[in-house]
């Protein structure tokens, strides 16, 4: 089985599946279609399925027309067809693992993935998880329910984890050149996933064991999560005593060893770094150890908001004003620059709490025209406002939260009464620095 199946990968005649055709398994289907290899993408959300296969993208970094060659070329199959998981030789799943309401892992996407996969698994056939997940899942999750089939991992099918790397809206890295961590649950599967990655991404690095690979995406987040909280509580305490915390930042970086700059802001966004540290936090507690690191990092990244809209209100208040009924505008409600993606974004609370504070809100962001809807948050349906020089002129406030590129800084400034600029995003406008206030 592995050898016919290691043969194919390198003659690039396996059909690669992706499982969940989100921010990450489009990009992977773009490596592989880019590598050579015929492609199958699989999602439960059939408005996704029909939008690819009229040839249209709902990511901004993934152009419409390249889906639709790819679609019309056949290089790439997008369905909701779950019975057709056996048609591809290699099965990648990039589901959603979310938290639950308890801050508990969510791992519903992966056993309904894995569920589907073991009904139509046959021999021959290799899964490889790429969601975010807490080492473990992949062989004591996934491995049990794919047995259910009757086939066995190593002879009959071949498992392994992968984590994804992407880093939307990063012109420098896509997919295929950021190198790919691989662990697989045995020996045979380990260099078959090797094997497939190494057609398709510009370096893979082998690892143990599926556990490994799966610890090595966590410790990545998490060590984001936790430099973040510390520049994010060092911006407080330098402002406190009158130094720009950006400035120190940009002069700690010119030690060309053993700093890595890591940047404060108005509190974490996106899919990974505020939610997976949470994934090891749980396993922790399984096994009875605290994981103090990452609980402290949290809660000093999650006050974030609140401390903005207090620089906001004492900006607001020098200017002789209360929050309740300044007009305040939101730049960015995407959770970083240049993206679409508005999931876990720190906007949302930053929306909540000013209006929570009877602030008069808007917003304005290139990227998210409809403010979307929040599963935590009570805002009301919002276009984003265009920024010409009267609207701006008749703000209270802008607030910047995504320092977006497409943003004219000058511009903003020169029209503003106040800027409250949370990402240093209006460090190179020279004009009307009185009127930014950092935070
Ligand atoms: N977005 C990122 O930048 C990023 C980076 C690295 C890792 N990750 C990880 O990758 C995984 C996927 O994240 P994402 O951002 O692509 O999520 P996403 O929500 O953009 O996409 C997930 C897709 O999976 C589909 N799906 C859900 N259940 C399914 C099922 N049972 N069968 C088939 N499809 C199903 C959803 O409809 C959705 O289209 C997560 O574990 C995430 O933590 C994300």
């Amino acid at each position: 089985m592995a050898v016919e199946l290691e043969r194919a990968v390198r003659e690039k005649k396996a059909v690669v599946g992706v499982i969940g055709l989100g921010y990450v398994g489009l990009p992977l289907i773009r490596a592989f279609v880019a590598a050579g290899f015929r492609t199958m993408g699989f999602d439960v959300d059939r408005a996704k399925v029909d939008q690819l296969l009229a040839g249209k993208s709902y990511i901004g970094h993934i152009a419409s027309e390249w889906i639709r060659d790819c679609v019309e070329s056949q290089k790439f199959t997008p369905t909701a067809d779950m019975a057709r998981l056996s048609e591809a030789d290699v099965l990648l799943i990039c589901v959603p693992t979310p938290l639950s309401e308890s801050r508990d892992p969510d791992l519903r996407y992966i056993e309904a993935t894995a569920e589907e996969i073991s009904k139509a698994l046959r021999p021959g056939q290799l899964v490889v998880l790429e969601s975010t997940t807490y080492p473990g899942t992949t062989r004591d999750v996934v491995g049990p329910i794919l047995a259910k089939s009757g086939l066995k991992v190593g002879s009959d099918f071949f498992l392994a984890y992968s984590p994804e790397r992407e880093d939307p809206g990063n012109p420098d890295y896509t997919a295929s050149g950021i190198p790919k961590v691989v662990g697989g649950a045995e020996p045979a599967s380990a260099r078959l996933a090797e094997a497939l990655y190494s057609q398709a991404v510009v370096n893979v690095v082998p690892v143990a064991s599926c556990e490994v690979a799966e610890a090595c995406k966590i410790l990545e987040n998490t060590y984001r999560s936790v430099n973040i909280a510390m520049v994010n509580e060092l911006k407080m305490l330098f402002d406190k005593i009158g130094i720009d915390v950006w400035d120190v930042i940009a002069a700690a970086k010119t030690k060309p060893f053993g700093f890595q700059a890591f940047y404060p802001g108005p509190g974490l966004g996106g899919h990974c770094i505020p939610i997976d540290p949470f994934y090891l936090s749980w396993l922790a507690r399984k096994h009875g150890m605290p994981t103090r690191f990452i609980e402290l990092a949290g809660e000093i990244n999650t006050s974030m908001p609140a401390y903005v809209v207090r620089r906001v209100i004492e900006a607001l208040n020098e200017a002789g004003k209360p929050l309740k009924g300044s007009r305040i505008c939101v730049l960015g409600v995407a959770y970083k620059k240049d993206v679409d993606d508005p999931r876990e974004s720190p906007s949302f609370e930053l929306m909540d709490l000013l209006s929570a504070g009877r602030a008069i809100l808007t917003y304005n962001d290139p990227h998210v025209p409809q403010l979307p809807k929040m599963r935590h948050h009570e805002l009301p349906a919002m276009a984003s406002t265009p920024l010409t020089p009267e609207f701006l002129a008749g703000q209270d406030c802008v607030l910047i939260a995504t320092d977006h590129s497409a943003y004219d800084y000058d511009f903003i400034v020169k029209h503003s009464r106040l800027v409250v600029d949370t990402r240093n995003a209006t460090g190179k406008v020279r004009q009307g620095r009185e009127k930014i206030r950092k935070a």
